[in-house]
């Protein structure tokens, strides 16, 4: 049974952090997963379905192992269900509770996924991935916390390991809610292994592997 009292938690948390533009859009989540479950159309929309498929066959082609892959911002756990059977485990985080719940459902609750509620910038595995997914997600994280972000992000990289990165490219220039300078800011802390464009008609995107770079 569904606590009413937390859905108004979060639609009041979310009218706080709207108003005050306080950066954080953990209840926003929360608000969209617990009243509409597959908000964004993950289990459904074909242009998801191709885009997951295309990160699947490249991420194969790329992975250094199939030892350990953390997933940030993992939804609905749609693609959580297609990487579980690829690595020996598998750690999927979300700021929003209510999406690692219908995650979890979405593996059939394997036993080598587990999960993580929490900030991107605060995360804490206590692991390092020889593959780290970042689909759709960075953007949501503000500039100022980027830096923060990128080392969190490297602290959870094993040597030789790759951070695959999807985004849309057509993205509007300065929309206020998304950062989307991010390609220049993992250039610093990262470098390109791989990059591959899609010329999609409904969004362009791009999947990229980052890697650390090289010690001079
Ligand atoms: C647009 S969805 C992308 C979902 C998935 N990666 C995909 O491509 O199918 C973004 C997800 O990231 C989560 N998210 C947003 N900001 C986050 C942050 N700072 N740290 C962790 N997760 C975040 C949201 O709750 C949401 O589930």
């Amino acid at each position: 049974m569904r606590n009413p009292l937390t859905s108004a938690w979060h639609n009041l948390r979310y009218a706080i952090d709207r108003t005050f533009k306080t950066g954080n859009r953990r209840h926003e989540f929360e608000h969209k997963y617990r009243k509409h479950g597959d908000y964004f159309g993950y289990r459904t929309n074909p242009y998801e379905t191709l885009k997951y498929a295309r990160t699947m066959e490249l991420m194969r082609a790329w992975r250094p192992s199939n030892d350990s892959a953390l997933e940030i911002g993992c939804s609905v756990g749609v693609f959580t269900a297609m990487i579980a059977p690829e690595f020996a485990r598998v750690v999927a985080v979300d700021i929003a509770s209510e999406a690692l719940g219908l995650a979890a459902k979405a593996t059939g609750h394997a036993p080598n996924v587990s999960y993580i509620q929490s900030d991107l910038v605060s995360l804490n595995a206590g692991q390092t991935f020889e593959v780290i997914f970042c689909a759709e997600v960075l953007m949501y994280v503000p500039e100022k916390q980027a830096p923060e972000a990128c080392q969190v992000l490297d602290r959870h990289l094993a040597p030789g390991g790759l951070i695959i990165e999807v985004t849309q490219q057509d993205r509007e220039a300065g929309a206020p809610k998304f950062f989307h300078g991010w390609d220049k800011v993992l250039g610093k802390y990262f470098e390109v292994a791989h990059r591959e464009k899609f010329d999609d008609p409904d969004r362009p995107y791009e999947i990229v592997a980052y890697r650390r770079k090289a010690a001079k």
